[in-house]
Formats: C-alpha cells, sequence, structure tokens
C-alpha cells in the first residue's frame, strides 16, 4: 500500500513539523532561482468531483514546477460520468501515472479509491477534511508569528472540513481552537479528536478574546446537503468584522480559506485591511503540496 495523505490526524507532530518546514525552504527555493525539478518523468494525476481554483491551480503549477506533467479529470467528462466505481478508476489510474489528488464529497468515496490505488493518494478536500488547506495555514503562521504550538485560533463559522482539519492538527501541534458556530451547524463529535483541544463560545467576540489567529469560512459550504442547507436561517450567519478582530490580540492575523464573499461572512475592511494574510494563505498552498507530494514520491529529503 502506498503511503497517502488523506487526513492530518493520520501523521505525527515529527512529519508535520517536517512538512511544515520543507514547504518554507521549498518556497525560499523558489524565491532564490533554485532550479528543482525531482519530478521529472513522473505524472500527476487530479481528479475533481467539485469545482476549484486554488487547489487545481497549485498542484498543477506545483508539479510542473517540481518538473512532472500533470492530467486532469472532472466527474463530467471522464467515465465517473457513467458511473465508474471509484475503486476501478483507482486501479486503471494506478496503472499509468505515479501520484493522483482527489477532490470529492465522501471521505469514505477518497479512502475507497486509496484502498484500490498502488500510488500515493492526496485528499484535495473532502466534505470532512482540507488537510492541505490546513497545512498551508500554518505554514503561513509560521512565516509571520512563528511556531504555532501554544497559540489560540478562534473559528467563526459552522463546523465543517476545514474545522474538522484545524481540530486534528491543534490536537497533534498542540493549539487551543475556540469555536463560535451557529446553532445547529457545531461539530459531530464522532469526527474530533478525543482531547479537548478546542472550547465552545456564544459569539464570534468572545471566540475572537484573547486568539491570536482568527479564521472563518463561507455561510455555504460544498459540503453540506440541501436539505441541510434549507434550515439555514439568517440567525445561521456570522461574520468577521472590525468588532471581531478588535476582540482579539492586538497582534493577531486573520485568515480565510477563500473563495471569500465580502459582506458576508468577512467585511471587507478585515479581509482586505492589514492584519489580513489571506493572499500568503493562497500562495502557500503551492508550497506545502510541493513538500507533500515529494514526501510521498521520495521520503523525507532532510533529516
Ligand atoms: N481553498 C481552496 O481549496 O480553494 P479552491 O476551492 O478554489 O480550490
Ligand atoms: N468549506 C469549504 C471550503 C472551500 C475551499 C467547502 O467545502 O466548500
Amino acid at each position: 500500500m502506498a503511503t497517502n495523505f488523506l487526513a492530518i490526524k493520520d501523521f505525527s507532530a515529527d512529519s508535520l513539523n517536517y512538512l511544515l518546514n520543507r514547504g518554507l525552504e521549498l518556497k525560499r527555493m523558489q524565491k532564490s532561482g533554485i532550479r528543482y525539478r525531482p519530478f521529472e518523468g513522473k505524472m500527476l494525476a487530479l481528479i475533481f468531483e467539485k469545482a476549484s481554483t486554488r487547489t487545481r491551480v497549485s498542484f498543477e503549477a506545483g508539479f510542473a514546477q517540481m518538473g512532472g506533467s500533470t492530467i486532469f479529470l472532472n466527474n463530467h467528462d471522464s467515465q465517473l460520468k457513467n458511473k465508474e466505481s471509484i475503486e476501478d478508476t483507482a486501479r486503471t489510474l494506478s496503472r499509468m501515472v505515479d501520484i493522483v489528488m482527489l477532490r470529492t464529497p465522501e471521505h469514505s468515496r477518497l479512502e475507497a479509491f486509496a484502498n484500490n490505488s498502488t500510488i500515493p493518494v492526496l485528499n484535495g478536500l473532502t466534505n470532512e477534511n482540507h488537510p492541505c488547506q490546513i497545512m498551508g495555514d500554518i505554514m503561513t503562521y509560521m512565516e509571520h508569528r512563528g511556531n504555532i504550538k501554544g497559540i489560540t485560533l478562534a473559528w467563526i463559522g459552522d463546523a465543517n472540513n476545514v474545522l474538522y482539519s484545524w481540530l486534528q492538527a491543534a490536537d497533534i501541534l498542540d493549539f487551543k481552537v475556540n469555536i463560535y458556530a451557529p446553532v445547529g451547524f457545531t461539530i459531530n463529535p464522532r469526527q474530533v479528536p478525543q482531547k479537548q483541544c478546542y472550547q465552545f463560545f456564544l459569539t464570534p467576540e468572545e471566540a475572537a478574546t484573547g486568539a491570536d489567529l482568527v479564521t472563518t469560512d463561507n455561510w455555504k459550504s460544498t459540503g453540506y446537503n440541501e436539505k441541510q442547507e434549507k434550515r439555514r436561517s439568517v440567525s445561521a450567519r456570522w461574520q468577521v468584522n472590525t468588532a471581531v478582530m478588535k476582540a482579539a490580540n492586538p497582534d493577531a492575523v486573520f485568515m480565510h480559506c477563500l473563495p471569500a464573499y465580502r459582506g458576508e461572512e468577512v467585511s471587507s475592511e478585515v479581509i482586505d485591511g492589514p492584519q489580513s494574510l489571506v493572499w500568503d494563505e493562497a500562495e502557500n498552498r503551492l508550497h506545502i503540496q510541493k513538500a507533500i507530494m515529494e514526501y510521498l514520491l521520495l521520503g523525507k529529503v532532510k533529516q
């Protein structure tokens, strides 16, 4: 069985820290113009069963910058459209390419793919996890503020894939998560770590109090189904605005996985303001995914 990158919880603190430091190093190498092409002759297949801008571009650009080639597939014009099984798709691609990234609704579908693949598989987002996003976010925090260990992160929004990956990282890397989630949209206890690395608050301001990092996500995550969306009323909306950022520590940073909707989950003042790191955060998807793919294909290249 190949080594995969499906969820943060599958990795130790040592491995996550290795990847984060390697992502920072690969970024420095690229900025210094160092040519590094260990993937020459290798092929990455990207399967998207949901829309994407950042994930697609960062994987395609990153793999090409490291010398490899990519193939893009989606569920509209591949045989996935005709309901070929995910297992048979995995078996087929394993005979043709070296590594696969899959963005798909159910995490169990990603696992079914990985269980039938003989090549490494990366999670490009499922309804339950978005591990590449959180690795890029932690790398961004490290660049601007140093070690994430011991910090307080405020999550303002419903419980979704991004929050679940944050909670897994908090459990392993030892930081706290303050959660404001609207009633009816809170976490599923079966999907979170046992250790109490998180706490609930009744308002966004309370959750943000004393936070070093404030983050949010859209009102409408793709992981929620139509029935759940119908339950969503005005009370299930939230916004990170100046008042929320004022409750946080004075040097707190703001992050958002993007895409963002100004005037909905975040005000323009915050996302376009001095505390916002969203563009570094988007860029760092490129660098951290290079580190992860290098690890899956070549192992640890540094001690
Ligand atoms: N943040 C993120 O994964 O963006 P895309 O949906 O555009 O890939
Ligand atoms: N929670 C969002 C993340 C988008 C990158 C979604 O799943 O739609």
